[in-house]
């Protein structure tokens, strides 16, 4: 805590009283209102976290305003240019890039543990058969704990890395089974041999009644998407497993509850309900009217994959994305893929609307994304699937912060209640 004081003064009591401020090694610092209930009987009230901190962390550092992502002080750029996403996962987990021994050793216990129990698999089919790949994900997800159960000792730091471990190497797996099993095929065991990605591309579009040869582009562009898509601090989804988390709860349970969170269109579901949309508009003719729509509050409909609650500029990870979209298409020789240029005019029309221009609205990581997964042959219902894999990775390295955080608490909040006074139960024939 540094020296720097904010004082707060009750108009009502005349009580002042002197917050201290935490500063951070660069971005804002945040006033620590721990005191405030108890000293002057107010709680701080700040729906959707807009201006609240809610922990302090290491790991990712977002400055909005430049269009600045970081992890562990890297920035997002250089990572995505020299580094692949294994060792983007250790970087995150532990805090420093890997020396070759410890990369071949990570990767070696990452791409060891990518089986899947035998009885776990039973699950996969008891699900409605048309049922959203990441409600499966959810329910399979949470029911790892009752698999991996030997090392669930949360207080134990040995035990928090197996089952982290665990998360990021069986992820893959996982939701290749969930694809597979939408559409009718058999499920892929992993092979050991292959990368991260290219195992999940084998296990996700090979059969097993023939070779299957892992397209390096694909790899690559995959690679690329998931350390694009690992962390970026307390969004919804990680707030959410560090909440779970905060009780004491078991890790599998907490990120199945990220994976929920991840769900929703405002959130990672919104690289679905892009090509959804591009889809509806269907002709670049029609983007006019769509736009107009947006800016009408009454329409209920947003641009989806615009906006941001932290990035006030263009996010550096849409930029990245669009960059690979126009290189992988190009040499999938699909030059005029109609979804990308239907996007790309989107894109266009809306930077140069006003009502986006104030609002400071700019195409985020989900706008593209998309797109490359289609070209690579997955449904739209897929897609947040695919988040959620590289995802994991920062919801571990999360969880893992947290527990081992002296200031961690219970996440409790508290309210303002709106509600009725104390009042008298009347009996039925008094209503
Ligand atoms: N289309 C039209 N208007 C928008 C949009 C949009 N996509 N996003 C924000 N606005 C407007 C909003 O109506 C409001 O206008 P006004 O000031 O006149 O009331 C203003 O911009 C600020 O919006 P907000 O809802 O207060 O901003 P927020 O920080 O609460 O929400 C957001 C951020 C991402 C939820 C929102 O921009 C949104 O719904 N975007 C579309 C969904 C999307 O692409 N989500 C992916 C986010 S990035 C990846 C991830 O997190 O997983």
């Amino acid at each position: 805590m540094s020296e720097k004081k904010l004082i707060l003064k009750d108009p009502g009591s005349g009580k002042e009283l002197e917050l201290p401020v935490k500063e951070s090694t660069i971005g804002p610092g945040a006033v620590d209102l721990g005191k405030l209930y108890r000293k002057l009987g107010y709680f701080s009230y700040d729906p959707g976290f807009l201006a609240t901190a809610s922990c302090a962390s290491r790991i990712t550092y977002i400055d909005g305003e430049a269009g600045t992502l970081l992890y562990r002080g890297y920035p997002i750029e250089q990572l995505a240019e020299k580094s692949t996403f294994i060792e983007v996962a250790y970087l995150l987990m532990y805090g420093e890039l890997p020396d070759q021994e410890q990369l071949t050793s990570f990767q070696n216990i990452i791409l060891h543990h990518t089986m899947l129990n035998e009885n776990l698999k039973k699950f996969y089919g008891g699900f409605y058969h048309d049922a959203h790949p990441m409600a499966v994900m959810v329910g399979v997800v949470g029911s790892l704990s009752a698999f991996y159960h030997d090392s669930t000792d949360v207080e134990n730091p040995r035990h928090r890395e197996i089952s982290a471990q665990r998360l990021v190497a069986k992820m893959p797996t996982i939701a290749a089974a969930v694809y597979k099993r939408t559409i009718g095929e058999p499920f892929m065991y992993p092979r050991n041999e292959l990368s991260y990605c290219g195992n999940l591309l084998r296990m996700m579009f090979g059969v097993p009644c023939e070779e299957y040869e892992v397209d390096p582009l694909m790899e690559r562009a995959l690679d690329l998407l998931f350390i694009l898509h690992a962390d970026h601090e307390q969004n919804a989804s990680t707030a959410t497993v560090r909440q779970a988390g905060s009780s004491g709860a078991d890790p599998f349970a907490c990120v199945a509850a990220g994976i929920a969170s991840l769900w929703g269109p405002a959130h990672g579901g919104a690289n679905e309900a892009v090509l959804d949309m591009l889809a509806e508009i269907g002709d670049v003719k029609n983007i006019p009217k769509y736009i107009e729509m947006a800016k009408d509050k009454e329409s209920g409909f947003r641009l989806m994959g615009f906006g941001h609650r932290v990035y006030k500029n263009y996010d550096p990870r849409a930029k990245i994305i669009r960059d690979v979209c126009h290189q992988l298409l190009n040499k999938m020789g699909n030059t005029h893929d109609p979804m990308f240029e239907l996007a790309l005019r989107l894109e266009e029309i809306a930077l140069s609307d006003e009502y986006f221009i104030e609002r400071k609205l700019y195409p985020n990581v989900d706008f593209y994304s998309g797109i490359i997964y289609r070209a690579m042959g997955l449904p739209n219902n897929m897609f947040t699937v695919m988040f959620a894999i590289a995802r994991t990775v920062g919801w571990v390295a999360h969880w893992m912060e947290m527990m081992s955080d002296p200031a961690q608490k219970i996440g409790r909040p508290r309210q303002v209640y709106l509600g009725p006074g104390k009042r008298d139960y009347t009996g039925l024939d008094q209503r």
